[in-house]
């Protein structure tokens, strides 16, 4: 396997988790360049689920070294618990395990002023996890932020943190939030420190010697393409660089070093949070949650639901440059009759073919649907393409077809062995 970066691209929640489990039996390494706790990968291993939220998926595999790179937002607190989650499931973690010294950290303030700002924007909100990840980002570009690097040195962290809280307590205050106390946190973050000290480590210097002896590498993205911070369907998106070059400013790892870019794409689209869903559909919806399926891993909200988005998908390719694509879920669709596929936007009278940037806009865009046969019968058992029913290799490859890049998996099913490769 070569160096891949691999992509949602939809808007997040494409089944990333599962893709990467199955691509990280050929890596060395696995890396995570951005997001946060925000994101929640779900795997099935050996018929059990897990859910990661920073830990990148390789985890579950022995002898994998897993990267959480310096473009990442670092919640300590909630690092360890994911680490003692995993051990007591009997995942082994120590030198499979690296944490960048220049990661930001998420603090207790940014949780809260996620949660205000929320509160106060009303029916304008983001929908964000209230996991702080808008206001570490945005204290990384104010220059203002605290590192892993800090936390690693108790007493100055200790200083920086204090006036941080002093800080941020004259803000909550103000928004009529409760204070934050500099004692508890101080200790709680020091303590968490203490255990995430021993996979600290300058992360860029590894990943660039690991390529010097041709290790390779697989960079996990989290969230999806159309919740990147320039990208996205801005202000409702992330704050991070979901796509694809978010994965080399993340990480330190050059472009050039690059090899390939694997989009992952659901057969139909879904959205946590608010913005616009062009596709939206409630019947659809309400067929796919009747099945269990679409709740969020991190939240547990009712994802949105819609028809797939090939205006979407087709944009995501040439933003990620995506060479290669995974569709999976395509057993959501396995009794819908007939399946409707988004080809055109159309806004005030014009034909779109590209998502226009403004929110308002692309809320008022209507899709131009096709309109295919379902195959009515269940795909589950698959194990090559030629097993599945004419009618789903026909919309597999109709749908890659429409998104402008080779497929080369399908996903039919939750566990490993229901991944057909082309
Ligand atoms: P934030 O990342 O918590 O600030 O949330 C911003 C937007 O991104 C909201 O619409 C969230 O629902 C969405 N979002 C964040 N992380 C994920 C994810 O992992 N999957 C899907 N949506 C996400």
């Amino acid at each position: 396997m070569a160096n891949t970066i691999l992509i949602g691209a939809q808007w997040g929640d494409e089944g990333k988790g599962k893709i990467i489990d199955v691509l990280t039996g050929n890596a060395d390494i696995v890396v995570r360049s951005q997001g946060g706790n925000n994101a929640g990968h779900t795997v099935i291993h050996r018929d059990r689920k897990y859910i990661l939220h920073l830990i990148p998926s390789g985890i579950l595999r022995r002898g994998k070294v897993c990267v959480i790179g310096n473009g990442v937002v670092v919640d300590p607190v909630a690092l360890v618990v994911e680490i003692e989650g995993l051990r007591k499931l009997g995942i082994a973690i120590g030198r499979n395990l690296m944490l960048s010294d220049c990661a930001h950290l998420v603090l207790p303030y940014h949780r809260a002023l996620d949660e205000q700002r929320e509160l106060r924007k009303g029916h304008a909100r983001i929908g964000t996890t209230k996991r702080g990840i808008g206001p570490a980002y945005g204290d990384k570009a104010a220059r203002t932020g605290l590192r892993v690097s800090d936390l690693m040195q108790p007493t100055l962290f200790s200083k920086k943190l204090q006036a941080k809280i002093r800080e941020n307590n004259s803000i909550l205050q103000a928004l009529g939030a409760r204070p934050i106390n500099y004692r508890e946190v101080n200790e709680q973050y020091l303590a968490a420190g203490r255990k995430l000290a021993p996979f600290v480590a300058n992360t860029v210097v590894y990943l660039h010697r690991a390529l010097q002896q041709g290790k390779e590498v697989l960079f996990e993205g989290a969230q999806g393409t159309f919740l990147d911070i320039d990208h996205g369907t801005y202000p409702y998106v992330t704050s991070s660089n979901t796509t694809a070059g978010g994965a080399c400013t993340g990480s330190g790892v050059p472009p050039h070093r690059m090899d390939r870019v694997l989009g992952v794409m659901k057969a139909y689209t879904t959205r946590v949070g608010e913005g616009a869903l062009p596709t939206e559909d409630e019947g659809l919806a309400d067929t796919l949650h009747k099945m269990g399926r679409e709740f969020g891993a991190t939240t547990g909200r009712a994802r949105r639901c819609g028809w797939f988005d090939a205006v979407a998908t087709r944009y995501a390719t040439m933003i990620n440059g995506i060479d290669e694509l995974a569709i999976t879920n395509l057993d959501g669709l396995d009794h819908v009759d007939p399946i409707r596929i988004c080809i055109g936007y159309r806004l005030n009278g014009k034909r779109l073919k590209v998502p226009p940037c403004d929110a308002a806009q692309l809320a008022n865009c209507e899709p131009i649907y096709e309109e295919l046969p379902g195959w009515k019968e269940s795909t589950h058992t698959a194990k090559k393409p030629s097993q599945l029913p004419s009618k789903a290799r026909k919309y597999a490859k109709y749908i890659s077809e429409l998104t402008g890049a080779k497929l080369s998996m399908i996903s039919v099913g939750p566990s490993r062995g229901q991944t057909l490769f082309l």
